[in-house]
């Protein structure tokens, strides 16, 4: 009986850890960008030394809700999703300056403008990257 009690512990301890894994939470369809920020363009976009930068900047602010690369946990959208990648960089920019902080969004207009396009940057190569 025992054993039994024990058992059901260890499956239900990991069943919560795997279903923790898979749940990611949903992006916001309505949040987008004003088409005059849309159009800017990311003035690093041919700097691919850029990314590197771009990928520690993610590490120090963005993984904790993103996660490492960028695929989202329970606090926030995976950002390699096609409904993210399709939109503009000038986009992307305008949304990590403003957040969306009713969402659980930070506003990140604190880096200078430069940090922020390379954030765009990694955000654009961790899609390209497998998991
Ligand atoms: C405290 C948690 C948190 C942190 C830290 C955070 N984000 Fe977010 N992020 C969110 C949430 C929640 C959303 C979804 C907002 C919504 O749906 O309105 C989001 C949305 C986004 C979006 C828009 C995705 C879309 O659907 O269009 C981008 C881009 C983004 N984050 C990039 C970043 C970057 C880059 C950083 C680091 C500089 C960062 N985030 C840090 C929680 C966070």
């Amino acid at each position: 009986m025992r054993r039994n009690t024990c058992l059901v512990t260890v499956l239900f301890v990991l069943m919560s850890v795997l279903a923790y894994g898979v749940q990611v939470r949903d992006r916001d369809a309505t949040w987008v960008a004003p088409s005059e920020n849309a159009l800017k363009v990311n003035p690093l976009a041919t700097r691919t030394d850029a990314i590197a930068g771009g990928r520690k900047l993610f590490h120090q602010h963005c993984s904790t809700c993103h996660g490492e690369g960028a695929r989202g946990s329970t606090k926030a959208p995976d950002l390699t999703q096609s409904d993210v990648q399709a939109q503009t960089d000038g986009a992307l920019f305008w949304k990590i300056s403003g957040g969306n902080s009713h969402q659980g969004m930070p506003a990140f207009s604190f880096l200078p403008g430069p940090q922020r396009w390379q954030l765009v940057l990694h955000v654009r190569a961790a899609a390209s990257s497998p998991e």
